[in-house]
């Protein structure tokens, strides 16, 4: 029996399992389309994937590959993962960390772990969990063999609890400890205070905040526009916001457009209104943190600012994949022996 820990990011899907496999892509699905080279141009850059269920079949682009259309479909921010969306992205991750079993009958049920952001966790955590313990499906990644997924038992988590967790023992025995995760859209910080080596959380320093790495996408779009007059194409936010802080200019109608410069203010700016955000509930505690934890896709860009500011920081190992570790180390914790 597998455990597989996934975190479906409004940007980024993660997944870990117990047996040392590990997926990550973009939270992107587009309709599939033939592939007229039949396969001759494929770079192995995936993933197209089929689904068939009770209620019907499907066959989509997920992750690298579906951020090339234009008919690619994004999580919106703030809101709700649609279902089938949320689904397709979780089932495609399993499938790729050698969840299922090649038979209905003789059938190998995984466990499944996967975290909620922290605002919603309290009203959701039990549709969640219910809809997932329901769900099963034939799936196919890649043209390779159908695999049927269910899970046999289903554990959700609140986000940033993960990533605290995935730090073991480099957590102190006591003290005050910060934990920032920051990612796409959302930013959920926590404050814990750590008695007796177990971390106790101080509910009125814990929230998210709606900031996180799409705002400098946005800043770096912005600017795209403004320089060329043309909008910049949301499937291109990552790869043009890499691009600026690398230096490398964007080619378009001939011309390069470079957005280094952009990059830099946005990611002080942007830096500093998550900073403001967390330090609005953090207040005077703030000063005397024993350690503040970066985790998320958004502490490799942000950390070179936030660092002056919150004392003690220490970035979390594999900061993309510390929610979903951690939430495995979590639930390997609950499972009996
Ligand atoms: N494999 C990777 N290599 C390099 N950068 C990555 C990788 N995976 C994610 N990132 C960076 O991290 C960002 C996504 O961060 P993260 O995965 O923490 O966000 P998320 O969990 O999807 O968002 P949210 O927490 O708002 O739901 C991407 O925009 C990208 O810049
Ligand atoms: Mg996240």
């Amino acid at each position: 029996m597998l455990l597989v820990s996934i975190d479906v990011g409004y940007g980024f899907t993660k997944a870990v399992t117990d047996s040392g496999h590990r997926t990550s892509f973009p939270s992107v699905v587009a309709p599939a389309h033939m592939d007229l080279f039949n396969g001759i141009f494929n770079n192995g850059v995936g993933h197209k994937v089929a689904v068939h269920t009770l209620n019907g079949s499907q066959e989509k682009f997920v992750g690298e590959l579906a951020l090339n259309s234009t008919a690619a479909q994004h999580f919106v921010a703030r809101h709700e993962k649609p279902a089938d969306m949320h689904d397709l992205l979780l089932l495609t991750a399993a499938y790729l960390c050698d969840a299922g079993s090649f038979s209905a009958v003789s059938q190998r049920k995984d466990d499944l772990v996967v975290g909620l952001p922290l605002s919603f966790y309290r009203a959701q955590k039990d549709i969640l969990k219910d809809r997932l313990s329901r769900l099963s499906a034939w799936v196919s990644v890649d043209g390779k063999e159908k695999k049927y997924i269910s899970f046999n038992k289903v554990m959700v988590f609140p986000q940033g609890a993960g990533a605290l967790v995935s730090l073991g023992n480099m957590l102190p025995k006591s003290g005050m400890i910060g934990l920032i995760d920051i990612g796409t859209y959302t930013t959920d910080f926590m404050l814990f205070e750590i008695k007796n080596g177990m971390p106790i959380p101080m509910p009125d320093a814990c929230g998210s905040a709606e900031a996180g790495i799409y705002l400098v996408q946005r800043a770096i779009a912005s600017e795209f526009e403004k320089q060329t007059g043309s909008p910049l194409p949301q499937r291109m936010y990552q790869k043009a916001m890499e691009m600026a802080r690398d230096g490398k200019p964007i080619s378009f109608e001939s011309r390069n457009i470079d957005l280094y410069s952009e990059w830099k203010q946005a990611q002080k700016e942007v830096g500093e209104t998550i900073a403001g955000h967390i330090m609005a509930l953090w207040g005077d505690r703030t000063g005397f943190l024993d350690m503040t934890v970066f985790a998320g896709g958004g502490s490799i860009w942000f950390g070179e600012i936030l660092e002056k500011i919150f004392s003690n920081s220490i970035y979390a190992d594999d900061a993309v994949f510390a929610n979903a570790v951690g939430f495995m180390r979590m639930a390997s914790g609950t499972k009996k022996p």
